[in-house]
């Protein structure tokens, strides 16, 4: 313990410099402009991941973005810890809202400011420094892969056909991976649940062109306010889904259960000023960590159509477009539940217009154990380095390559973050603290020491 305190004391400025160098390359994974950025952070991960000390690092190149892969196998009867992140980001748009430039990391009140500064960037980097530290110090105790890719924020596709036929040098006991959240810095917290997700685009297609809205409208179906309509028709009163067969895999989860769920520390009131909202809204019936921890959901990422430049033009649109997402619980399936959505979105079309769906990257939800001999190692390792012991609680969001690790390799995840769900992942001002990034680094030795000592009992 004193051993790794010490080292991150003495190095600390160093680890931090180097995350802000990582920081200033545009890894963004969905717009093609910045593949060979993409390319070079990759080759950062590799070199850092070798400075370490890693053995067999290498680009493992995919029909998209590179995997970083690499290891240190110290003895084969040691248990192996298999390390996911990712070094690809979203991207940094709406550009205007960044109090600084999104790829200029800048400290600001003990925390580091750019996109991927939490998501996943910072906690990659703690993984990299963390390996540093307990090679430097003699004190790596299990073995370790590393597999760090440049696709999550786009879906993992890659990943997941890689694994497939790489299944043979993966070899490992448990999959560690940092990039969920803590309830707050004196609050540690572990996600045991990942919500999956369904994701599509709808096409309505009213009259073969834009029509003038004086001389057409009124006698024409309007396509945007058909998908309105439409989209209008996807909830009921209760903000309960109206596709059929949509929750008919929900697992529903007993009164204890969720009892137990909404232990974990709360305010509503706190959570309203945060994001400035009189009141929230949400499916009847649920508390707010209920809507976002263990129920699915059916939400518009973006709406498009007709005129929306400056000032007005009267237009009847020939087409009006849709992205929406629909997150999914244990047991439902992010295909039948793609098919279901096409099904009755196309049913409910009228025939004035035509509908077209298409779907992109999925991913199944997951709920990891609580009792595994590696839960136990984070949630002593967090308990010593936070003084607190971690709340199990169910993180709203999704990381679809965790159920391909169980489904492909049989191997479940420790899912221990380190951010804040304050920390704006995917939104302007993206930042990380230094203090969590610090936190990180110091923890990740004790859960492998703990991983290795409870294993060999
Ligand atoms: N790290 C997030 C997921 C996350 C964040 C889980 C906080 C729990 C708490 C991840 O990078 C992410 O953003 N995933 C995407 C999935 C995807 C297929 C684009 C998501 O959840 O939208
Ligand atoms: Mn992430
Ligand atoms: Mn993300």
């Amino acid at each position: 313990m004193e051993k790794i305190k010490n080292y991150i004391d003495q190095n600390k400025d160093r680890f931090i410099a180097e995350l802000m160098e990582m920081l200033r390359i545009p890894s963004v994974s969905a717009d093609s402009k910045y593949k060979a950025d993409v390319l070079r952070t990759a080759e950062f991960v590799k070199k850092s991941l070798e400075a370490a000390g890693a053995d067999k690092v290498e680009l493992c190149h995919t029909s998209g973005h590179p995997i970083v892969y690499g290891e240190k196998i110290i003895d084969p009867a040691l248990p192996t810890v298999i390390v996911y992140g990712h070094y690809d980001v979203q991207p940094p748009d709406p550009m205007e809202l960044w109090d600084s430039p999104p790829f200029e990391p800048v400290i600001k009140d003990e925390k580091i400011y750019a996109r991927g500064a939490c998501d996943d960037k910072g906690q990659v980097f703690m993984h990299i420094k963390a390996f540093e530290l307990m090679m430097k110090t003699n004190s790596l105790s299990c073995n370790v892969r590393f597999m760090i890719e440049g696709e999550e924020e786009v879906g993992s596709t890659n990943l997941g056909k890689w694994i497939h036929e790489n299944k043979a040098r993966l070899k490992g006991d448990v999959i560690l991976i940092s990039d969920t959240s803590i309830i707050a810095n004196d609050i540690p917290s572990i996600d045991v649940g990942l919500r999956g997700l369904s994701y599509v685009e709808v096409e309505v297609t009213g009259p073969n062109r834009d029509l003038h809205s004086g001389v057409y409208g009124g006698a024409v179906a309007n396509p945007i306010t058909v998908l309105c309509e439409m989209i209008a028709k996807m909830k009921d009163e209760n903000n309960h889904i109206t596709i059929p067969g949509f929750y008919d895999d929900v697992l529903t989860l007993t009164q204890g259960e969720r009892d137990e769920l909404n232990k974990a520390p709360f305010s509503l009131d706190e959570y309203k000023k945060d994001l400035a909202v009189a009141d929230v809204l949400g499916e009847k019936g649920y508390t707010t960590l209920e809507r976002t921890g263990i129920r699915p959901t059916f939400e518009l990422n973006g709406i498009w159509g007709g005129y929306i430049g400056e000032g007005a033009k009267t237009v009847l649109p020939g087409k009006a477009y849709a992205k929406i997402s629909m997150r999914l619980v244990p047991n439902q399936g992010s295909d039948k539940i793609t098919k279901l959505f096409a099904d009755y979105f196309t049913s409910i079309a009228p025939s004035s217009v035509k509908v077209k769906v298409t779907p992109h990257h999925g991913g199944e939800p997951v709920v990891t154990p609580t009792d595994s001999i590696a839960f136990k190692a984070a949630s002593n390792a967090m308990e010593t380095t936070f003084g607190k012991k971690p709340i199990p609680t169910r993180g709203g969001g999704s990381i679809p390559i965790v159920a391909l690790f169980e489904k492909e390799l049989g191997l479940k995840s420790v899912l221990m973050g380190f951010g804040l769900d304050s920390d704006l992942i995917h939104s302007p001002n993206e930042h990380y603290g230094i203090f969590n990034f610090l936190k990180g680094i110091e923890t990740i030795p004790l859960f492998f020491s703990n991983y290795a000592e409870m294993n060999s009992k």
